[in-house]
């Protein structure tokens, strides 16, 4: 499994000599032991045959530093010198092959029981506020001190309580791949702790561990003594592995993991905090401001959030309708160019909500309905059966917006038929001396210029439309089937239609 990132990365800040992988990044500003200066000064012993390194055995009491368990990963993370210190004054060329009286073999060996007093609760107790952020990390250091030392405890007695019996609610509030950190806007992973000024990918790699224990550098010879330094040094240390967790059968099953990095949210969660006054985001645009929200919520939940922060959040519940949801109304032929142009015009990225950020290409909702009212479409968009339709969608779309009266104030009357609608040429009465009615041509939509029917045919024809008229509408008070209604409105308008003809 490739360990990338974060967790080797900040090791490296402190100067574990690890892979060459990430001794490349420049951010390593570590100490540059040179490991291959070290293998001269240290006896190794081969087999002879294929060159496999053969561990050395216990020499009374001391052992090859290569042969101690490599650096949890916490410590590695830290300043090390303390650490280093212990483990370099338990640590002495001792002659390790004689020929009569004269030594013919010398050996940097470590001491055990030095590494008892060495690792004292003193010593223990610098690394701990870090160390037991986690409480996976803290169980990886538990065991590397019990395994030197026999003892139970850390700094104090009973602190290990319950460390060497993991389980799987041992994180109190569980914990999530790293890869959502793909969610988080550079605002929030480039900011600091509010109260410690810890950097946020600090706190991240306090908090990481990978599914099992996985070694960052040379995994056979994790420590070694160099004299140029005169110290011990690191040249690998471990991750902390999920594998820690003592799980049960049915465990197995329900919390499978599979491989990768992941983070305790609840060690995040206690280690990071974030200013209400003065969020990371803040100041960074609408969209990274939501996805920070979004991604505290998600990991930590609301309590980590000031009350009121779903307020100002650009995601497609309501302010922002994803491109895909949106849609025209029936009278969409008549719709003006510069309406059209609105969605290219208003079109913006959002977060769809549930979880962490996904982005979307949605409409921004108030952008459109500042340009948009009922008269900025006229034709098929102000007759009776798409009219309907256009308010209806005008009012889904803006009626919840803040400010907006784009509708007349008798849009109500609108959505139900009115006389005019009724009548499917445009009359009106006017009195006149030469015919009773005059036909008038009005929104100059149907441009009726049919040749005049006679005077009794128009008075009959009038008559028919008006007592349909009638009928509909009171029809329509009481039912609201508009079909019916529709109906005998057609239904009149033929015998009209017949009849003037
Ligand atoms: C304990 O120490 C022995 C040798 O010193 C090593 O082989 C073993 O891996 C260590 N165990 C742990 C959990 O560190
Ligand atoms: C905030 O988190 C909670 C719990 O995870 C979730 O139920 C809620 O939907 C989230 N809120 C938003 C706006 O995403
Ligand atoms: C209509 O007829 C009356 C007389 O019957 C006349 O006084 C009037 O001027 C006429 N009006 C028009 C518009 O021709």
């Amino acid at each position: 499994m490739k360990i990338s990132t974060y967790l080797v990365l900040l090791a490296g800040a402190y100067g574990v000599d690890a892979k060459a992988s990430f001794l490349q990044s420049p951010s390593i500003v570590g100490t540059n032991i040179n490991s291959a200066e070290a293998i001269h000064t240290t006896a190794m012993k081969y087999d002879g045959e294929d060159g496999i390194l053969l561990p050395q055995s216990s020499h009374n009491g001391w052992v090859n530093p290569e042969d101690l368990a490599p650096m949890p990963q916490c410590i590695a993370q830290q300043d090390q010198s303390t650490w280093l210190r212990a483990m370099t004054k338990c640590t002495s060329k001792r002659c390790t092959s004689h020929f009569g009286f004269i030594c013919t073999h010398h050996q940097w060996l470590t001491q055990i029981s030095c590494l008892r007093t060495a690792f004292s609760p003193d010593v223990i107790k610098s690394y701990l506020p870090y160390c037991g952020r986690s409480v996976l990390a803290k169980a990886q250091l538990y065991l590397w001190i019990h395994n030197i030392s026999g003892r139970t405890w850390l700094v104090d007695v009973g602190d290990a309580n319950g460390l060497q019996s993991l389980t799987p609610d041992s994180l109190v509030k569980g914990y999530a791949a790293v890869g959502v950190l793909h969610n988080a806007p550079t605002c929030l992973t480039d900011s600091v702790s509010a109260l410690s000024m810890e950097p946020f990918q600090h706190v991240m790699a306090s908090c990481g561990f990978t599914r099992t224990t996985q070694h960052t550098g040379n995994a056979a010879r994790p420590w070694e003594y160099s004299e140029r330094l005169r110290s011990m040094i690191a040249l690998d240390f471990e991750t902390v592995g999920y594998d820690l967790v003592q799980r049960r059968i049915y465990d197995l099953v329900l919390h499978r993991i599979s491989d990768g990095e992941y983070f305790d949210k609840d060690c995040f969660c206690n280690t990071f905090n974030i200013d209400h006054k003065k969020e990371p985001c803040s100041g960074s645009g609408q969209l990274d401001f939501t996805k920070e929200r979004l991604w505290i919520n998600a990991t930590c939940g609301s309590t980590s959030l000031p009350e009121t922060w779903t307020d100002t959040l650009k995601t497609t519940q309501f302010a922002y309708i994803p491109i895909e949801d949106w849609h025209w109304p029936k009278c969409v032929a008549d719709i003006p160019e510069q309406v059209m142009e609105l969605t290219d015009q208003c079109a913006t990225d959002a977060c769809e909500v549930g979880g962490y950020c996904k982005v979307k290409r949605a409409v921004d909702r108030a952008c459109v309905c500042r340009d948009i009212s009922y008269n900025s479409c006229g034709g098929l968009c102000q007759i009776f059966e798409t009219r309907i339709d256009y308010i209806k969608w005008l009012h889904d779309l803006c009626g919840n917006v803040q400010d907006w009266h784009g509708l007349p104030d008798n849009w109500r009357q609108l959505v139900v038929p009115t006389t005019l609608d009724m009548i499917p040429w445009r009359w009106t009465l006017k009195p006149s001396n030469e015919s009773v009615i005059t036909q008038i041509p009005r929104f100059g939509q149907t441009k009726a210029t049919e040749t005049c029917a006679s005077n009794e045919s128009k008075l009959i024809s009038f008559a028919l439309v008006n007592i349909a008229t009638f009928l509909a509408v009171s029809l329509s008070q009481r039912t609201d089937i508009l079909g019916v209604l529709t109906a005998i409105w057609t239904a009149f308008s033929l015998v009209g239609t017949i009849i003037i003809i």
